[in-house]
């Protein structure tokens, strides 16, 4: 139930610069999805969040550094990686070895084995799990210690539609026991659903962070819809008060630049009559196409004769958006401080075959400039 802070977070490899200065909160009590295009630095920012790459900036946890965190599964619980285990190692075996090293009751294991739906395979190996598993039995670890914050990136990738449903449930619930969720994924139906706030960033940088029903408001894609018997006249007199009008397909009129009380104030005083009058809202994908266009990295071609590139707009990246800020959260108090983290250290680093992705505090492996890059 921490509130993460992170603050600074830079990181490059070689020349490229992934990670750039990028500062924003996590509040408890709700789900908050961080979305970027492919390459934006999402999987990088995590591992800076959880001490696992060597970068600049700082990640506090209600004021307490990852590292200082005495049994930090049972504060933090991560899945950076769709695979996160030992090939070898039996499931059950993986998740008590974890137990015993974060002093967390071995009654814990069964039970976390069977809520991510692995209990037929408890004892087999994971080397033989598909992706969907392999995600499951990293979620069981990242629950392993009942943490009040995960870290989860992409961790819907693999599952099936029953599992993406009881996920989205499942950190939902978590969220609604005022525990701290952040999650990359790229499913923005999914996240629509799930999410309560948003960090968006392109190229490295901040581009929004917030309520997802701000961003959204923020998009160019909302608009008054109104279907009247006079269309032309209607146009004409809404584009003389600076409006901008589309005339979709079926007749029906797309405002924007006027809200629907105006809208419907002005049909009424030019006597026109009004079948109907709708506020239409973007959708996430929508808002996320328009914040991010500028700054995708690796635009794809549509390949079969549209010719043109796909007119998102939208700002540039690296200004982020104004609705509330990053900082709009008001300060650590009232969290719960950073009481009960003891702040020793000492759990020696990863365990071997374990990638450090569970965090066990003292040195993070260090992964340099290595060019495999984990989860990506
Ligand atoms: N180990 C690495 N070595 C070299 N470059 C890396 C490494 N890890 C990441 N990068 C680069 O850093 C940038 C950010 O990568 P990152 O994996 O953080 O992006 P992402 O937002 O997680 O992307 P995706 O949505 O595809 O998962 C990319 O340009 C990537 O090529
Ligand atoms: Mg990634």
């Amino acid at each position: 139930m921490a509130l993460i802070q992170a603050r600074g977070l830079s990181k490059t490899f070689g020349s490229k610069a992934a990670v750039k200065g990028l500062s924003f909160d996590v509040v408890p009590g709700s789900v908050t999805g961080f979305l970027g295009p492919n390459g934006a630095g999402k999987s990088t920012a995590m591992r800076l969040m959880l001490g696992l790459d060597n970068g600049d900036g700082v990640t506090t946890y209600d004021g307490v550094a990852y590292r200082d965190l005495k049994q930090p599964l049972r504060h933090i619980g991560s899945v950076l990686d769709a695979k996160p285990f030992h090939p070898t190692r039996k499931a059950v075996n993986h998740l008590r070895m974890l137990a015993s090293s974060n002093a967390i009751a071995k009654s814990r294991v069964n039970d976390v084995i069977n809520l991510v739906g692995l209990g037929d395979v408890a004892n087999a190996k994971p080397k033989t799990f598909s992706l969907g598993m392999g995600q499951r039995l990293g979620l069981a670890t990242a629950l392993l210690g009942d943490p009040g914050t995960l870290i989860l990136d992409e961790p819907a990738n693999g599952l099936d539609p029953q599992g993406v449903h009881w996920l989205r449930n499942m950190l939902k619930t978590l969220a609604g026991q005022g525990r701290s969720i952040f999650v990359s994924s790229h499913l923005l139906s999914e996240m629509a659903l799930m999410a309560d706030s948003l960090v968006v960033i392109g190229r490295g940088s901040l581009i929004a962070s917030g309520k997802m029903s701000d961003f959204i408001s923020t998009s160019n894609r909302n608009a008054v819809v109104i279907r009247v018997d006079n269309s032309e006249l209607m146009t004409r007199e809404l584009r003389a008060r600076h409006a901008a009008v589309v005339t979709e397909p079926d007749g029906k009129l797309a405002i924007t630049g006027m809200d629907s009380d105006a809208v419907g104030g002005l049909a009424h005083e030019l006597g026109v009559r009004v079948f109907e009058l709708s506020n239409r809202e973007a959708t996430l994908e929508e808002a996320f196409l328009d914040a991010t266009g500028a700054s995708e990295e690796f635009r794809a071609s549509m390949g079969f004769g549209a010719g043109q590139p796909p007119a998102f707009g939208g700002p540039m990246a690296g200004a982020p958006r104004g609705y509330g800020g990053q900082q709009g959260y008001g300060g650590q108090q009232g969290y719960g401080g950073q009481q009960g983290y003891g702040g020793q250290q000492g759990y020696g680093g990863p365990p071997p075959g374990q990638g450090g992705q569970q965090g066990y505090g003292g040195r993070p492996p260090d992964r340099g400039d290595r060019q495999d890059g984990g989860n990506r």
